[in-house]
C-alpha cells in the first residue's frame, strides 16, 4: 500500500522522534538534542542523539541516522509500509482510506490468505487424522519433533484429488479463489479442476507478516517427481522476494545481529529446531536483488550455506554477482559450504547441532569467495594472463555501486593481485633455473648464496676484463653492494681517470694493497701453481677457455641484469609492508614493482637460454673431441 506524502508527514509531525526512540532507548535531555546509549551496537559512553525540531536521530557510534520510520525499521526490522501502519497507529491516526480499486485489490486479497489459513488447516488436520499416519512416520524418521509441526504448521495433503477442494467448498470458499490461491490445477485443457497438493508433505510458507500465502509439498515417496511441489505464483505469492522462516527469524535474528541462510525448507526447520532460530531458507534458488534485500533487513551480514558439491558452487557464484552491485558500507554476506554432499539438515541429524555451528564459524567473507572463484587454479606466469586477471577482477568490481565499497574493494583486489604476481614472479621460472646451471654450474660456492656468488662473479670479471669497465659503469654503479664491495668498485672507476692504459696487473697494482682481500676473493692472486684470476674462474669456469669477448659482456650484463631484479624483490617486499598498512600510493607502488620484476624476470629467462646455447658452442668448439658438455670443475 503507498502512502500520500501528507500522511507521511503527519504522522511525523505528532510523533517526536524521541517519544519513538525513548520507548527503546533512555534518552537524557542535552541542550536541544537528546542523548543515549546506541541502540545499534553495545557501547559504555552514549553516541547517540536526537534532535526533535530536525526530525531525526544521529548514532556517532554507527553512523546510522534517520527519522523515525528509519527507526523502527531499523530496530523492529519491519518494512517502510509496516513501520508507517505501526506508527500511526501510535499516533492515533486512521490509515489513510485507498482508491476503490486497491481496496478491492486488499478485499481480494484479504479472502485469499484466508482462503490459505483454511487449507493450512485442513492439511494440519489430515495430518493429524489416520490419513497421516504414514507422513506422521516420514517426519518422525527425519527427526522432526511434534513441537516443530505444530509451530511450522506441518500439515499433510492426502492423495485424493478432490479433498482439498470439496473442503474448501463446503466452507463456502468459490472455486475461482482456490485457484487463484494456486491450490487448484485448472486450465482450459482441465474440464474438473483438482487438488494441486495430492499425498504431499505440507510446509506453508508465510509472509513477512506471519500469513500463509503459499506452499511446498514434499514428495513422501523417493521415485516421485517433483520432490518439492510449490504453489504458482499468485496475486499474494511472489516467490523471488520471499524467504521462508522469515517472520519467525526476524526476532531471533535482531537479537543475535545475525542471521543464517539455508537452501532448503527442511534444512531451515532442522536448524530453528536445533536452536538456532534465526534462520531462514531461500528455497534452493540463487538470490533474488529482493531476497537480498530482505535478508539485509534481518542482519547486515547474512551467512549463506551452500552445497559444496558442483550445483551448490554455481549458485554460490551467481549469488556473488547479484550481490556486488548491491553493497553498501556494513551490508555485505558471508558463506559457507557444506562438506560432500551433508546439507545442514543431515549434519545435524547425524553429528549434531554443533558440528553445525562449527561448520558457520568458518564462514568465508564475500571477497574470499570472489577472489578464489578468480584466481584458484589460474595460471598468471605470463604477464599477459596477469592482465587478464586483472581486468577481469577489475571489470566484477566496477559493478559495485557504492563508492566506499568500491574503493576498498579495488585496494584490495591490487593488493592482492600484486601479491599472487609476486609470488609468481619468486618462483623463478623452470627454464631460467635450468638455463642458469647449463650456463654456470659453479655459480653458487658452497655456502656463497647465489645473490653472493653473482656480486663477486661481477667484480672479479671487471677486473679480468677492464675494458669492459667505462662500458658497465653506470648499470653497476646502479647496483648496491656490501660497503667494501662498494669502496672497492668507486676505487676500479676511479683507475679509469687515473690511468692511461687499464690492464689487470694495473689493476692487482694500484688496488693490491688497500684491497687485496677483495681482490683474492672476487678474482684470485697467482701463486702455487695457480694462475692469476683463479677465483673468478673457479665461479664461472668458462672464462678460463677465453671466450669471445662479446660473449663475456653479455654475460656481465646478465649478472648485473639478475641482481637489479634481486633489488626489485627487495623493493618489493618493502612495498608489501606499506601496502599491508593501508598506505594507497604504496600499493600502486607495489604493482608497478610487481610488474617490472615479472618483465625483468621474463627477459633474464630468456636471454639464460640464449647464453647457455651460446656456452655449449664455445665449449665445443674450444674441446671438439673430448665431447664435453659441461664445463668442468
Ligand atoms: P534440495 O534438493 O537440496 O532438497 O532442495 P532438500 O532441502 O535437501 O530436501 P530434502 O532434505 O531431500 O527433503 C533445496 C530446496 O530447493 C527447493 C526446495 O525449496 C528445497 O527445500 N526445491 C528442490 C524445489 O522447489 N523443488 C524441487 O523439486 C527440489
Ligand atoms: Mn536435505
Amino acid at each position: 500500500m503507498r502512502f500520500p506524502p501528507s500522511f507521511i508527514d503527519e504522522v511525523k509531525a505528532r510523533l517526536p522522534v524521541s517519544e519513538v526512540v525513548g520507548r527503546r532507548v533512555k534518552l537524557k535531555r542535552a541542550g536541544r538534542e537528546f542523548k543515549g546509549l546506541s541502540p545499534f551496537q553495545q557501547e559504555k559512553t552514549p553516541s547517540f542523539t536526537v534532535n526533535d525540531q530536525k526530525q531525526f536521530y544521529h548514532d556517532f557510534s554507527t553512523g546510522k541516522h534517520g527519522n523515525i520510520f528509519d527507526f523502527v525499521m531499523e530496530t523492529e526490522g519491519v518494512s517502510f509500509p509496516e513501520a508507517v501502519e505501526r506508527l500511526a497507529s501510535m499516533a492515533g491516526l486512521p490509515l489513510p482510506r485507498n482508491s476503490r480499486e486497491e481496496e478491492q485489490r486488499e478485499q481480494r486479497q484479504k479472502s485469499l490468505f484466508e482462503v490459505m489459513d483454511l487449507a493450512t488447516k485442513f492439511f494440519e488436520q489430515n495430518l493429524a487424522s489416520r490419513d497421516g499416519a504414514q507422513a506422521r512416520g516420514y517426519l518422525s524418521d527425519r527427526a522432526i519433533a511434534a513441537s516443530s509441526i505444530v509451530e511450522f504448521r506441518i500439515g499433510y495433503a492426502a492423495a485424493d484429488r478432490f479433498a482439498l477442494k470439496e473442503y474448501l467448498g463446503a466452507k463456502g470458499i468459490p472455486v475461482e479463489d482456490m485457484i487463484e490461491a494456486g491450490l487448484l490445477i485448472a486450465g482450459d485443457d482441465i474440464p474438473v479442476p483438482y487438488d494441486r497438493f495430492r499425498d504431499r508433505i505440507i510446509i506453508p510458507i508465510h509472509d513477512q507478516r506471519g500469513r500463509v500465502i503459499g506452499f511446498g509439498g514434499r514428495a513422501l515417496k523417493k521415485d516421485v517427481q517433483p520432490k518439492y511441489l510449490n504453489s504458482p505464483e499468485t496475486s499474494i505469492f511472489h516467490k523471488g522476494s520471499i524467504v521462508f522462516n522469515f517472520h519467525r527469524a526476524r526476532q531471533p535474528a535482531h537479537e543475535a545481529n545475525s542471521v543464517v541462510a539455508v537452501e532448503g525448507y527442511m534444512d531451515a526447520i532442522a536448524v530453528y529446531q536445533a536452536g538456532i532460530k534465526a534462520v531462514v531458507a531461500t528455497m534452493g534458488t540463487a538470490f533474488t536483488e529482493e531476497q537480498i534485500a530482505t535478508l539485509w533487513r534481518l542482519s547486515p551480514e547474512p551467512v549463506v550455506c551452500f552445497d559444496s558439491d558442483r550445483a551448490g558452487i554455481a549458485a554460490a557464484n551467481r549469488s556473488v554477482d547479484r550481490i556486488l552491485p548491491l553493497l553498501r558500507v556494513g551490508k555485505t554476506f558471508r558463506f559457507v559450504f557444506m562438506d560432500e554432499q551433508k546439507d545442514p539438515d543431515d549434519l545435524i541429524r547425524e553429528k549434531g547441532v554443533e558440528a553445525f555451528r562449527s561448520v558457520l564459524s568458518g564462514s568465508l567473507p564475500l571477497w574470499d569467495v570472489l577472489w578464489h572463484r578468480e584466481t584458484d587454479g589460474q595460471d598468471v606466469r605470463t604477464p599477459d594472463r596477469q592482465a587478464a586477471l586483472e581486468q577481469k577482477l577489475y571489470a566484477l568490481v566496477r559493478t559495485i555501486q557504492d563508492q566506499a565499497v568500491n574503493t576498498a574493494f579495488f585496494r584490495t583486489s591490487r593488493m592482492q593481485l600484486a601479491n599472487l604476481f609476486w609470488q609468481v614472479n619468486r618462483r623463478p621460472a623452470r627454464n631460467y633455473k635450468e638455463a642458469d646451471s647449463r650456463l654456470n654450474p659453479k655459480l653458487k660456492f658452497d655456502g656463497e648464496g647465489q645473490r653472493s656468488g653473482l656480486q663477486k662473479t661481477v667484480l672479479g670479471m671487471l677486473v679480468q676484463y677492464p675494458d669492459l669497465l667505462e662500458d658497465k659503469r653506470d648499470a653497476v654503479l646502479r647496483l648496491q653492494f656490501p660497503d667494501l664491495f662498494d669502496q672497492f668498485l668507486s676505487h676500479l672507476f676511479q683507475l679509469l681517470v687515473t690511468e692511461a692504459k687499464l690492464s689487470v696487473s694495473v689493476i692487482w697494482d694500484k688496488l693490491g694493497e688497500e684491497f687485496y682481500d677483495v681482490l683474492q676473493t672476487v678474482h684470485g692472486k697467482a701463486g702455487a701453481g695457480k694462475e692469476r684470476g683463479h677465483r673468478l674462474f673457479e665461479r664461472f669456469p668458462i672464462l678460463s677457455r677465453d671466450p669471445p669477448p662479446d660473449f663475456v659482456s653479455d654475460c656481465l650484463d646478465h649478472f648485473i641484469k639478475i641482481l637489479h631484479w634481486h633489488e626489485l624483490e627487495d623493493d618489493i617486499q618493502r612495498a608489501r609492508l606499506d601496502a599491508g598498512q593501508g598506505d594507497e600510493s604504496a600499493v600502486a607502488r607495489l604493482l608497478c614493482l610487481v610488474r617490472e620484476g615479472h618483465a625483468e624476470q621474463e627477459s633474464i629467462s630468456a636471454e639464460g637460454v640464449t647464453l647457455s646455447e651460446r656456452a655449449e658452442d664455445i665449449i665445443r668448439i674450444w674441446a671438439p673431441q673430448s665431447g664435453t658438455m659441461h664445463l668442468a670443475a
